[in-house]
């Protein structure tokens, strides 16, 4: 019987991470098998331990079940304990690891896959939600000159900041402390492009030859790409790099192994 992986979430249909590791397993000849599973909302650690006892080997966890995977999980690693989220899970006897690849998934996109460098960089994260906490290590593990984090509700922001600042150069603000500075990476880690919402940015924040990046993917561009564009941003990216980057350092994780991930960010990227 093939090795079996999951992504766990609620709701799931939607989920690209399916097509993603049959295309990794194709490429680098595993037996394994990874389906989406549906739960309910209050169904989820009934869920995992359903799938453990069935000699499941690990799960994806998506939304809205990452800090509960959190709780559930025997062993953290660092990037999971700082984020407080988890979205990858290796069962093994009776340890549950739990992981958070998307902070890696994002900086290998940006640093690799776009060439855009970090380091020395002053760099922007909107939001201080579960996504953006999942993120912020990895960015100042690449040392930025300064990584602002900006909340609609800015309490947030400095409770971010108190979690972070030991790892670099954090400042947090709120939307009204923009005007006037100016950065170089802006990353949109809030929810705001799902409602096709566009946070209230001043202009004048990107600088020259800046990098846009929204970690939501859809259909064509979201109102903070369009935003960015029409503000001079030199590159932009939607999050779908991000999603198989992330997936690929989970299935690393499982499997030992790293597949290629351009083929699958080409086959994924609607043809502009
Ligand atoms: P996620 O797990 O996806 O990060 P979340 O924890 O609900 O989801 O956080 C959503 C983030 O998007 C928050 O930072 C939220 O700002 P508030 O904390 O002020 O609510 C942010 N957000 C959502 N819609 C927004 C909008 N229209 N403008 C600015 N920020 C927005």
């Amino acid at each position: 019987m093939p090795d079996l992986y999951a992504v766990i979430g609620n709701p799931i249909a939607h989920s690209k991470s399916p097509l993603i590791h049959a295309e990794f397993s194709r490429q680098t000849d595993q037996d394994m098998r990874y389906e989406a599973l549906l739960v309910p909302l209050d169904g989820f650690s009934v869920a995992v331990e359903a799938f453990r006892k069935f000699g499941g080997k690990g799960m994806n966890v998506t939304i809205p079940f990452k800090l509960e995977a959190c709780k559930i999980s025997t062993r953290l690693t660092e990037r999971a304990a700082t984020s407080q989220a988890v979205n990858t899970l290796v069962f093994d006897d009776d340890e549950i690891l739990g992981d958070n690849t998307d902070g890696i998934g994002l900086v290998r996109d940006i640093s690799s896959n776009l060439d855009f460098m970090i380091t020395g960089k002053r760099v922007l994260v909107m939001g201080a939600g579960g996504a953006a906490r999942g993120v912020l290590l990895p960015l100042l593990e690449h040392q930025p000159k300064v990584l602002t984090i900006v909340n609609r509700t800015k309490q947030k922001a400095l409770e971010l900041y108190q979690r972070f600042f030991e790892y670099g150069f954090v400042i947090p603000a709120g939307y009204e402390d923009l005007p006037g500075h100016e950065f170089d990476i802006v990353i949109n880690a809030t929810s705001a492009s799902l409602s096709n919402e566009l946070p209230s940015l001043p202009p004048g924040i990107f600088a020259a030859e800046s990098l846009a990046y929204d970690m939501m993917y859809g259909n064509g561009s979201t109102p903070f790409l369009k935003f960015a564009r029409q503000q001079g941003a030199t590159h932009l990216s939607d999050g779908i790099g991000m999603l198989v980057e992330q997936a690929a350092e989970s299935f690393f994780l499982w499997r030992g192994l790293r597949p290629e991930t351009e083929p699958v960010i080409a086959m994924l990227r609607p043809e502009t």
